[in-house]
């Protein structure tokens, strides 16, 4: 079993506070993807996990074993880098065995080892190259291939593809995927990209600041942000917030009034709100409807659209002055300048306290 486990992990360099106590369970064969603004501690984490920095506090176990004080190398864990971190002088073939060779591990079980990751990775044409001779794809493969002869409980990933084109980014999400599929190892990988992070794991950890948001399946986190930062942080194009102010309103309602006055009454799922209470409203650019009616209208003047094809986007102003995105189908059209009617579904809305807790969760799927 190789799940992984963290309990109250904290780490300091010097002053400086960088994991503030982190809580995290990973299944055994479970795809976890860390996400999260720059400088909020993924690396720090990922690289605690690896053993490459000591945990200034809690505790860390992978399977049952407590590994806080274990090295890198006796965990159990391989860790493909950004940068891929190739020897140069060496072949594909040395690359990928290189690790093994240095642990004393047989000729021929280093050939067997190796000859199944070029396989399943399609690298048995490039075996004799040099990294130079490759494409940045190839190359990560081959790093990606130097993680798998290890037969590592777990891998890390930090950032494997964003030096890739966006192609190659795509063709390697789904191999890391399959790969995935196919080992049914523990992966925890660090992103920044929001549609590796939906589309590979099983379990989204929002970081932020050195302390963990939230944690959940990516539909969950896109349904049901616990609060405002993991609704802006999660989906692309971001969430709109707009102020609006809210009462209670007939039973199991809630009436909130938008910017122009116009109203949407919302399931009140429980919640109890004071009148006039001042909230945020969270609404996803993709679920405001662009001149239909709907359960709530708002009206913005139109500054800027962009014809995308596949779909547009239309950005507006509100007449509080804040500023909203919307998506719509590739054929709608408006100009810029004008009046445009968003329609608002009251069961897309989210509402968010001064605090930016959730006071509810609009989710679409009920
Ligand atoms: N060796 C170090 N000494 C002091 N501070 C450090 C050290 N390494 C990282 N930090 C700080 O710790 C914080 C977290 O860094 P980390 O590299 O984990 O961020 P990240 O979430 O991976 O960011 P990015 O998305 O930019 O890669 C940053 O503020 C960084 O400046
Ligand atoms: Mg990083």
């Amino acid at each position: 079993m190789a799940n992984v486990t963290l309990r109250n992990v904290k780490k300091q360099f010097g002053d400086v506070s960088v994991i503030k106590g982190v809580d995290l369970d990973i299944a055994d064969g479970e795809f976890c993807v860390f996400v999260g603004p720059s400088g909020c501690g993924k690396s720090t984490l990922l690289r605690m996990v690896a053993g490459l920095e000591d945990i200034s506090a809690g505790e860390l176990k992978i399977g049952d074993q407590d590994m806080t004080e274990v090295g890198p190398a006796d965990r159990g864990v391989a860790m493909v880098f950004q940068s891929y971190a190739l020897y140069p002088h060496m072949t594909v073939e040395n690359n990928i065995g290189f690790g093994l060779r240095m642990t004393g591990h047989s000729t021929a079980d280093i050939a067997k080892r190796t000859n199944r990751a070029a396989e399943m990775l399609q690298l048995g044409p490039l075996m004799q190259r040099k990294p130079s001779q490759l494409s940045g794809g190839q190359r990560q493969r081959v790093a990606i291939g130097r993680a798998i002869v290890r037969e590592p409980q777990v891998f890390l990933f930090d950032e494997p593809l964003s030096n890739l084109d966006a192609n190659l980014r795509v063709q390697m999400r789904i191999e890391i995927g399959k790969l995935h599929q196919d080992l049914g190892a523990t992966m925890i990988y660090v992103t920044h990209d929001q549609v590796e992070a939906m589309t590979m794991a099983d379990k989204i950890v929002v970081l932020h600041g050195g302390i963990i948001e939230q944690v959940g399946s990516p539909l969950e986190l896109y349904h049901r942000p616990r609060n405002i930062f993991v609704a802006g942080f999660i989906g692309s194009p971001k969430m709109n917030f707009i102020k609006a102010k809210v009462s209670a309103g007939k039973t199991g309602k809630l009436d909130v009034t938008l910017p122009g006055g116009g109203k949407v009454s919302v399931d009140s799922q429980g919640a109890k709100v004071e009148a006039n209470q001042p909230v945020t409203l969270g609404i996803r650019p993709e679920h405001m409807i662009v001149g239909g009616k709907s359960d709530g209208e708002l009206k913005g003047t139109l500054r800027l659209a962009e014809y995308l094809g596949s779909e547009t986007m239309f950005y507006a102003s509100l007449p509080d002055g804040s500023d909203i995105s919307v998506k719509a189908d590739g054929l709608a059209t408006a100009k810029p300048g004008s009046t445009v009617v968003f329609g608002i579904p009251s069961k897309a809305c989210h509402l968010f306290d001064a605090g930016g807790g959730a006071i509810i969760n609009g989710d679409l799927t009920k």
